[in-house]
């Protein structure tokens, strides 16, 4: 407390031990948040980071420098083009979709949260699946949006029989559905996407954080055309190696992008990163060139794993995979290993897995070589 107390008297007592009168020092979090811990994958400095599903690559040569030199002409004394439109227009243009199909934010998370903002609240329902991104019950949560989950089946696959039913039986208002769903893997086929569609009334929300990785008939974009409630959100985060950049975005009908800027926060989206972003778009092909190097990396270490007895794989098709020991602690002893990946044993669908990003060769090695001794 660093004002001090005029008056000597006695009411409250500030951190420092001195008391002051007023009111009370603190107003209590809302009740809902109390007992919540801010969520995030740990961030440690350990020699093999596998925890996050970033690539482990960083950008093409000359991407940062191009950024640089087209930054210099920024007034950044100006706000930024608010409308994001440059961006917007660069976005649609690689997908066949006009600007006004398009919005971005600060990774698609952000965009995820502005679809809440706009289509949840507490007299809305979201569905989603189990297991499924574990931000959407935060964000469900901070939305005051209440949440279903439905069942994946023992494949971790939606059929669009169990799709059908479970829009049937919940009747949601917002349907938010991963693909190649994080932490599992497993993509959605457009039979499912249909069924989810097609039973409801609802907003279907088709995050493909990981497409890129998936084979290309995966891809949700055909649809967008047929499903007139359908939004796709994708990021630059996975596949475009620009985990630190913060920039996703959103392909749906003209009524959701204008509906999502009703919440967002006026210039959202600096100008720096507008730049940035416009520069990843034009090398494009470089930012990619590695997918088939990522797919054959977590196909070789889903091989070298698998003959294992006391370890189930899970097909993925994104730059992670799944696995599931008897040993408790895996966590822990790839940690003390100098290996980080994310622990999901503790978690219901879950018992016993942990999901590794694929990396670089050698840090796939590493984690190869960490598990043998684990399990030893
Ligand atoms: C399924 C899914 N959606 C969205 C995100 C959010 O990514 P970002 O906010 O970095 O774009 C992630 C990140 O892990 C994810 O796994």
């Amino acid at each position: 407390m660093s004002a001090a107390d005029p008056s000597g008297g006695s009411l409250g007592d500030g951190p420092s031990g001195r008391t002051r009168p007023g009111g009370p020092e603190r107003v209590p979090v809302r009740p809902d948040l109390a007992e919540v811990e801010p969520y995030g994958a740990p961030q440690l400095d350990v020699a093999v980071r596998l925890n996050t599903n970033e690539t482990a690559e960083p950008p093409p040569p000359g991407y940062l420098a191009e950024v640089g030199r087209r930054i210099q002409g920024l007034e950044l004394n100006r706000y930024p083009d608010r409308g994001v439109r440059e961006l917007r227009r660069a976005l649609g243009h690689r997908l066949g979709l006009p600007t006004e199909r398009v919005w971005a934010a600060n990774g698609s998370n952000e965009i995820l949260q502005q679809l809440l903002q706009a289509y949840g609240g507490p007299d809305r329902l979201a569905l989603g699946v189990r297991p499924g991104y574990s931000m959407y019950p935060e964000l469900c949560r901070t939305s005051l949006t209440p949440m279903r989950e439905v069942d994946l089946d023992v494949g971790f696959q939606l059929t669009p029989a169990v799709a059908a039913e479970a829009v049937a039986t919940h009747d949601p208002d917002l349907i938010l559905l991963p693909t190649p769903n994080n932490p599992v893997g497993t993509p959605v086929s457009h039979e499912t996407i249909r069924a989810l569609h097609d039973g409801s009334r609802a907003l279907v929300v088709v995050d493909e954080a990981y497409i890129e990785f998936a084979d290309d008939h995966l891809a949700a974009l055909p649809l967008l055309d047929e499903l007139p409630r359908l939004v796709i959100v994708r990021t630059l985060s996975k596949a475009f190696r620009l985990a630190g950049l913060r920039l996703g975005y959103l392909l749906g009908p003209t009524w959701v992008v204008d509906d999502v800027q009703k919440v967002r926060l006026p210039y959202h989206l600096d100008a720096v990163k507008q730049v940035a972003g416009l520069v990843a778009l034009e090398q494009e092909a470089s930012f990619l060139e590695h997918r088939r190097r990522i797919a054959s990396e977590r196909e070789r270490v889903a091989a070298a794993v698998s003959p294992r007895e006391d370890v189930e794989v899970f097909p993925s098709a994104a730059n992670f995979v799944l696995i599931r020991t008897g040993v408790e602690d895996l966590f822990d002893r790839l940690l003390a290993q100098g290996v980080l990946v994310r622990d999901f044993s503790r978690q219901p669908r879950l018992e016993g897995c942990v999901r590794v990003t694929i990396g670089t060769e050698a840090e796939n090695d590493a984690f190869l070589a960490a598990l043998e001794r684990a399990l030893a």
